[in-house]
């Protein structure tokens, strides 16, 4: 089938290249001229493990085109994906939309034959509806233009995979028309057995926003009990494998550590709240409040931790940091934590090196004021304390002796709870955990 995909960041190149691989042939718009200019090219403007090598394979055998043509995307096709971005608001916890509103009110007026719009965005629940009035009220075709919501899943890092082998499908759909025409397209993940979820607009929205706020409290209640951890003097590691063996918990997303971040969750979860308090039901979704209080904790814990480490003030002091990205194989670090909290350390006075196997340059054009260096072993050179916190699987194969040999002090904090402390111990390291008093 045709289809264009309008938005081509993490979400939508992925989609893009990730379709063009099951045969459809695909027309990406994109309004950022410098991203632009990198997928006409066949290469991605961001690093997702596998995407490259699909992108540049599809846009050579002219399977996939990008193009800022939204008369163009009108014309190509009549099924359309939105994955625009929806950032949060500056004026409140709310997610803007006005990405997505903009996308539809300007591919409207071209769907000049009946045709399907997909949002796969992450919108508060309400805005499919509302787009799908706009949808009918601005095309020439009226209601024959029909609205899908299709929340997306994939997790940056594997987003190749999980486009192409989802967990579910789900569907928001208003007819039975539009359900067999998503149903014929995604035909070969029905047929490899994936489950499809057909429901309404409003279900599917929300599907997306619970999925999310669900995994957040996860990670957010075992760093709360990392907390009483290390102040009772217990281990969180085997307390999170021991209760993690009830099929009821399951030992995933039970990691504690500095918690999450990156360009969904935690706006994700403070959208919520915010729209259940214009639907009126603000208490039911209060304890998601917390969940966040409890995340941005982490970051201030590791700096209170880092400074009486090194003796009460960092000022001065050299750190050396592992990690920007908000998570492993993925150069993303939106409200990454590992970034916050070296931003915070280099306010406060401290020299900050990062290392960072993939997101220096993002993590520059964020952070300019940092050092970033080529290696883990360089951003270790002279540091008086080293903090791990991105866990890229390269952290865990450097050996503690060679990173102790250029360090000034021999200090390690484990903000992901991952590298084995008692090796790092046996090299003459000070080296603590999170939650592991
Ligand atoms: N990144 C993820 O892992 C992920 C996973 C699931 C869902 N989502 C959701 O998908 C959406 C997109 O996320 P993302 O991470 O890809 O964001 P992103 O910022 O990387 O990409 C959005 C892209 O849309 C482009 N854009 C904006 N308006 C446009 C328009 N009118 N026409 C064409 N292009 C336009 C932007 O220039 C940008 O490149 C968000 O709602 C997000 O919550 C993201």
């Amino acid at each position: 089938m045709k289809i264009t995909v309008i938005g081509c960041g993490y979400l939508g190149a992925t989609h893009a290249a990730s379709m063009a691989e099951l045969g459809h042939e695909v027309l990406g718009v994109e309004v950022d001229p410098t991203k632009l200019a990198s997928l006409q090219a066949g290469t991605t403007p961001f690093y997702e493990p596998g995407l490259d090598e699909l992108l540049g394979k599809h846009v050579t055998a002219g399977g996939l085109r990008f193009t800022d043509s939204i008369e163009e995307a009108g014309a190509f096709a009549d099924l359309h994906f939105v994955c625009v971005g929806t950032p949060q608001l500056g004026s409140s916890l709310g997610a803007d939309t006005s990405y997505v509103e903009t996308a539809v009110r300007s591919l409207a007026p071209h769907l000049t034959r009946p045709a399907y719009v997909v949002g796969k965005s992450t919108v508060p629940v309400g805005t499919a509806a509302r787009m799908a009035g706009l949808l009918s009220e601005l095309s020439p075709v009226g209601g024959d233009a029909e609205l899908v919501w299709n929340p997306e899943f994939l997790r940056e890092g594997f987003a190749v995979k999980d486009t192409l082998e989802p967990d579910r499908i789900v569907l928001g759909v208003a007819s039975e028309r539009a359900e067999q025409a998503l149903r014929e397209f995604y035909a070969p993940m029905a047929s490899a057995g994936t489950p499809f979820v057909v429901t309404d607009y409003a279900t599917a929205e929300l599907v997306k926003v619970s999925a999310n706020a669900f995994l957040a409290t996860k990670i957010s209640f075992i760093n709360a009990v990392g907390e009483v951890c290390d102040a009772a003097g217990a281990d969180v590691v085997a307390l999170a494998d021991a209760i993690g063996h009830d099929a009821r918990i399951g030992r995933r997303f039970l990691n504690a550590g500095i918690g999450f971040g990156g360009g969904c969750l935690p706006k994700d979860i403070r959208a919520f709240v915010h729209r259940a308090g214009e639907l009126g039901v603000e208490d039911a979704m209060s304890f998601l409040r917390q969940v966040d209080d409890i995340n941005q904790r982490q970051r201030q814990r590791v700096t209170a931790i880092v400074k009486a480490m090194v003796g009460g003030s960092v000022a001065g002091v050299r750190v050396g940091v592992w990690g920007a990205a908000f998570k492993p194989d993925s150069d993303d670090v939106r409200d990454s934590p590992a970034l916050d909290i070296a931003g915070r350390l280099h306010l406060r006075g401290a020299h900050v090196s990062v290392y960072d196997p993939k997101a220096a340059l993002t993590a520059a054009a964020r952070f300019p004021t940092l050092v970033y260096t080529d290696s883990a072993v360089d951003a270790a050179r002279g540091a008086d304390v080293l903090l791990h916190l991105t866990e890229w699987p390269e952290f865990r194969t450097v050996s503690p002796d060679e990173v102790g040999s250029v360090m000034a002090h021999r200090r390690l904090l484990d903000g992901r709870n991952l590298l084995d402390l008692p090796s790092w111990r046996a090299a003459g390291f000070e080296a603590r955990g999170l939650g592991r008093a």
